[in-house]
């Protein structure tokens, strides 16, 4: 049975006192064990965040790594590095990254294979962009980002994997995919992992949601055969609308 995930991206916001009040106000929600909390906060406050969760279910990730382990790297930072304070979780290929960043298929396969090669695990993010949906190009776009990045992965690999459908159109804008329209994609996902590789990894594999998804929407979204949670840019940073998506989940 897969795990409900519930995974808070803070993007570039918080720092140290907003980091500690809001981690504050998130240990005393209650969830169930069938679901995992996750927050992300920026680089800086990941070791306090992790010593602030210590001893509670929230888990801490980062929202990016390097692909290489050491070396000349300005501003960047390691998997061994984060490792070392305790991080095994990292989202990668967040379309911010991969718009803004030069992110692409070939540099997240190289990202993929780093942290897995560090025991991490790896919310990894795809989906289309507005264009691409009204070209309805959208199923070939979400195939090929994750044959380039995953699929050379064999079965074993995948247990450390959790993807994040998150159309771009839906990020930070207030539109939501609907119900139906993440369930389709999502679907899809499973079926070309199922034909790639076998129906019970497919099965395995949680895949979230992510894109405005709010309180008022969480539910309805996360309901969807599968939908196993979402990934939560704007409303993670309020304690009140996270804990209630979390409850939704
Ligand atoms: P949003 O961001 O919830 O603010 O749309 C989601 C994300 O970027 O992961």
């Amino acid at each position: 049975m897969r795990k409900k995930i519930v995974a808070g991206n803070w993007k570039m916001n918080n720092d140290q006192r907003e980091t500690a009040e809001l981690i504050a106000a998130l240990k005393s929600i209650r969830f169930s064990t069938k679901t995992r909390v996750m927050i992300a906060p920026a680089f800086t406050q990941l070791q306090q965040a992790v010593a602030l969760t210590e001893g509670t279910r929230l888990e801490v990730l980062a929202q990016n790594m390097n692909a290489a382990t050491n070396g000349a790297f300005t501003g960047e930072i390691s998997a061994p590095m984060l490792n070392s304070i305790g991080i095994q979780n990292v989202i990668l290929g967040h379309s911010e990254r991969r718009a803004y960043y030069n992110e692409t298929d070939d540099s997240l396969k190289s990202k993929v294979d780093t942290a897995l090669l560090h025991d991490m695990e790896v919310v990894f993010c795809f989906g289309e962009e507005l264009n691409e949906r009204k070209s309805a190009i959208h199923f070939d776009v979400v195939k090929r980002q994750l044959e380039k990045a995953l699929f050379h992965l064999d079965s074993g690999q995948w247990s450390n994997i959790i993807l994040a459908y998150e159309p771009v159109w839906a990020i930070g804008t207030g539109e939501t995919a609907t119900p139906d329209q993440a369930q389709e994609i999502h679907a899809y996902v499973r079926d070309l992992i199922a034909s790639k590789y076998e129906s019970s990894l497919a099965n395995s594999i949680s895949i979230l949601y992510g894109g405005s998804v709010k309180p008022a929407n969480a539910a309805a979204i996360f309901s969807q055969n599968d939908v196993d949670g979402g990934l939560i840019g704007g409303a993670a940073l309020q304690a009140e609308d996270f804990k209630a998506i979390i409850q939704s989940a």
